[in-house]
């Protein structure tokens, strides 16, 4: 292993504190501009291999170390790195063997949502930068305390909300923003598809796999037997390490939306759902309908998991709906489609006739641009520059926000009030109480 010593590891691991005078290296004073990014790749699954293709792609960095509980995903990874760039990465279970290292600038973090905060945290206090995936945390709290160590230690966080770098998704909200639609009150987001009745299936508890640290995949999340239906991939249909499609999926949209009515957070916020058409191990919705009021404009966010009909030829979306016409985005691209006006019912009986108002706006169609590799660029621009980047971890806290907010509704089965100043429901003990949990013992995060 080409780690620091055993006893500054140990260090982080057991305080978690102190350790960035030793180890932030190049980190600290921003990277040189021609001087090579090295980083360490933590969760070595599904996202975690895209992100790789991703930045590997580029000739300005390196993968030098991979860490995952499971070894079969690491060295597997570790074998892709050796075949697309010739390096071979080290492999650990413990990903707090490499925040000690010197030789390694920032981490990548593509583990499932309940494993996002603790080492983002560590990481930062160890004076490495970090990408961690969406959604930021598995609830508020977490979020919360990943802004407060990103400040504190002053180290870059950005976030996997990668439809922001966009250029079509950027223009579609400036479309939005500049009133080109005219008054915008009403945004629809929306995932549909039908999955019916089998969902996942049911899979009983079983051993764990050989190979796997499952106590450490656990982390913060309560002890429990091993299920594969709750294991790789399918762990964001379990509210113990994730929020469903909610906030899987829903966090991409609600990001969108949020950015184009540029608030921190909803006024209110109802949800209602439930298990009613998959009959799988899930407890998580497979049917959600969330209202979120703001100022001037609502926004619905409604999911199916039981019927696959398009909504307005997209299976996954967000609709803006403007006066003047509404803006259809999905990461295909988008369209303008004008609208046109028409006399109330009755009116000309009771009033006589009247000119329709006329709508000066035209169609457009623009093609979807995929948001990595400009997620990729701005992440690796900002440690050089050290600029907050465009899905700063505060940025994509608030719309990971507006996903724990629906969930919490849908659980508490009542409308909400939210005040994003202070990131509380005033007056409301009950649904102040799911903004956070208590971490398994062992895993709690550290003091910042
Ligand atoms: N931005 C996007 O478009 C996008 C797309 C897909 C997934 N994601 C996000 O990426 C994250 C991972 O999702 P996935 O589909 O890749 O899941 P996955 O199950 O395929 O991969 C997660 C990996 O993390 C590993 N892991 C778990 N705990 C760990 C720990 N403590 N230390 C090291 N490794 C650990 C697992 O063994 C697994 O290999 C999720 O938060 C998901 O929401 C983002």
């Amino acid at each position: 292993m080409a780690w620091d010593s055993i006893s500054r590891r140990s260090f982080v691991g057991t305080a978690g504190v102190g350790v960035a005078a030793l180890s932030a290296g190049r980190a600290s004073g921003g990277l040189g501009a021609n001087e090579k990014v090295r980083f360490g790749l933590i969760g070595a699954g599904s996202r975690g291999n895209q992100l790789l293709d991703t930045f590997l792609a580029r000739n300005d960095v390196e993968c030098v170390a991979v860490a995952d509980v499971d070894d079969r995903h690491a060295a597997q990874t570790a074998d892709r790195i050796k075949a697309k760039k010739g390096n071979t990465p080290t492999t650990a279970r413990d990903y707090r063997a490499m925040l000690d290292s010197k030789d390694i600038d920032c981490v990548l973090i593509a583990t499932p949502d309940h494993w996002h905060a603790l080492p983002t945290i560590q990481a930062v206090m160890a004076g490495k930068d970090v990408y961690v995936e969406k959604p930021v945390a598995h609830n508020v709290a977490e979020g919360r305390a990943m802004i407060t160590a990103a400040r504190k230690y002053n180290k870059i966080v950005a976030v996997g909300t990668q439809q922001r770098s966009s250029s079509h998704f950027q223009e579609a909200v400036a479309d939005v923003k500049s009133g080109k639609i005219g008054k915008v009150f009403w945004i629809q987001t929306w995932n549909f598809e039908n999955i019916s009745p089998t969902g996942m299936g049911q899979y009983a508890d079983g051993p764990v796999p050989s190979g796997v640290d499952y106590d450490r995949w656990l982390g913060p999340a309560p002890s429990r037997a091993f299920n594969s239906n709750r294991f790789h991939l399918l762990f964001r249909w379990f509210f113990d390490y994730a929020g469903g499609m909610m906030s899987d999926w829903g966090v991409h949209l609600n990001d969108i939306a949020l950015w184009a009515v540029d608030q921190k957070g909803p006024k209110t916020v109802y949800a209602t759902g439930g298990i009613v058409t998959s009959n799988d191990n899930r407890d998580t919705p497979d049917t959600l309908q969330v209202v979120y009021e703001f100022p001037g404009t609502t926004l619905t966010y409604s999911m199916r998991k039981g019927n696959g009909l398009k909504f307005n030829g997209r299976d996954y979306g967000i609709l803006f709906c403007g006066t003047d016409g509404s803006i259809l985005l999905d990461r295909s691209g988008y369209e303008i489609i004008p609208d046109t006006t028409t006399l109330p019912y009755g009116i000309k009986e009771v009033h006589g006739d009247r000119p329709l108002r006329k709508i000066d706006l035209q169609p457009k169609k623009v093609l979807g641009v995929d948001g990595n590799p400009a997620h990729a660029e701005n992440f690796i621009q900002c440690l050089r520059s050290r600029e907050k980047p465009i899905c700063d971890v505060e940025i994509a806290h608030d719309s990971t926000n507006t996903c724990h907010l629906g969930n919490i509704a849908y659980k508490l089965g009542r409308k909400l009030t939210w005040d994003a100043a202070t990131e509380s429901f005033p007056n409301d003990p009950e649904a102040n109480a799911l903004l956070s949990r208590k971490a398994r013992a062992g895993y709690e995060l550290p003091k910042i």
